[in-house]
């Protein structure tokens, strides 16, 4: 009985180790390459200029319910200045970011209704969304003439297209030796907008960064109470050897 025990113990770290990977191995990752968002929350500039970014392009068509306009003073912006930059003047600080259309409205403009964007990121992942804000190209086919390289036939326009200016897709077919096709899809910008592309690619990162600030509005807390708690323990650590060392001084 003890050894079967012993034997279950064993192989209880084995499994632990192999079920991810045989996860990992039995589905397989995208195919759709996810660029690296360089986001950074404990940037409050970045943050607070991301915050600009959202209420200025995205909140005229998606809603933030879960965020309150006065939680911006957890990204170092003070009450006055959110009134004055960032809400209308009929909003009170204390209320959630509403959107400015009806509901029923935008879904008979796009087909859908635009989801709210409170939790967006922890939905998607921060890779995701800076990926799918720079991939969107003329598209003659579409309704709103834009299409998504990360969203196939998006319904939401290419809102920033103004700033970033006018991507193509340029599909190229390559045989390969052994016969097999290769499709490369890539994008390439053939209208540049009022950014420059290292522009356009620090403000949509910007944007991520506060859309994942509003996703997870404590985490920076959180990662600075986790620091302090490892330090205390450590001091804790140093304290005790020292304690111990005292005590046993004159025993040997
Ligand atoms: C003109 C209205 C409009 C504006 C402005 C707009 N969107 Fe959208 N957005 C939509 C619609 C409509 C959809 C739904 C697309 C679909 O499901 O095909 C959508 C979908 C999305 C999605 C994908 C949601 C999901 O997980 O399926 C993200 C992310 C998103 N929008 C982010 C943004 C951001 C960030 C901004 C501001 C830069 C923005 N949107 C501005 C209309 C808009």
């Amino acid at each position: 009985m003890n050894k079967l025990l012993l034997k279950l113990c064993l192989l209880l770290p084995i499994v632990a180790i192999l079920s991810p990977l045989y996860v990992a191995w039995y589905y397989p990752k995208d195919e759709v390459h996810l660029d690296k968002a360089p986001i950074n929350s404990s940037d409050q500039a970045s943050l607070q200029r991301g915050a600009k970014y959202f209420v200025n392009y995205c909140l005229n068509c998606h809603s933030a319910q879960a965020m309150r306009y006065n939680r911006l003073t957890e990204i170092g912006l003070t009450e006055d200045e959110i009134k004055a930059n960032l809400m209308f003047p009929a909003e009170k600080i204390g209320q959630t970011m509403q959107v400015g259309m009806k509901p029923a409205d935008a879904k008979a403009w796009f087909g859908v209704a635009p989801p709210d964007l409170s939790v967006e990121e922890r939905v998607r992942g921060a890779d995701w969304l800076y990926t799918y804000l720079r991939g969107f190209y003329h598209d003659e086919t579409r309704p709103s003439g834009w299409n998504n390289t990360l969203f196939p036939n998006v319904a939401m326009p290419h809102v920033l297209w103004e700033l970033q200016g006018e991507q193509q897709l340029k599909i190229t077919k390559t045989k390969g030796a052994d016969g097999t096709e290769t499709e490369t899809r890539e994008l390439t910008l053939v209208k540049q907008g009022t950014m420059t592309p290292g522009e356009y690619d620090t403000m949509v990162a910007d944007l991520v960064n506060y859309l994942a600030f509003m996703a997870e509005p404590g985490k920076a807390t959180r990662h600075n109470i986790g620091y302090m708690a490892l330090l205390a323990l450590f001091l804790l650590f140093l304290l005790a050897y020292a304690l111990k060392k005292e005590f046993w001084k004159d025993v040997h």
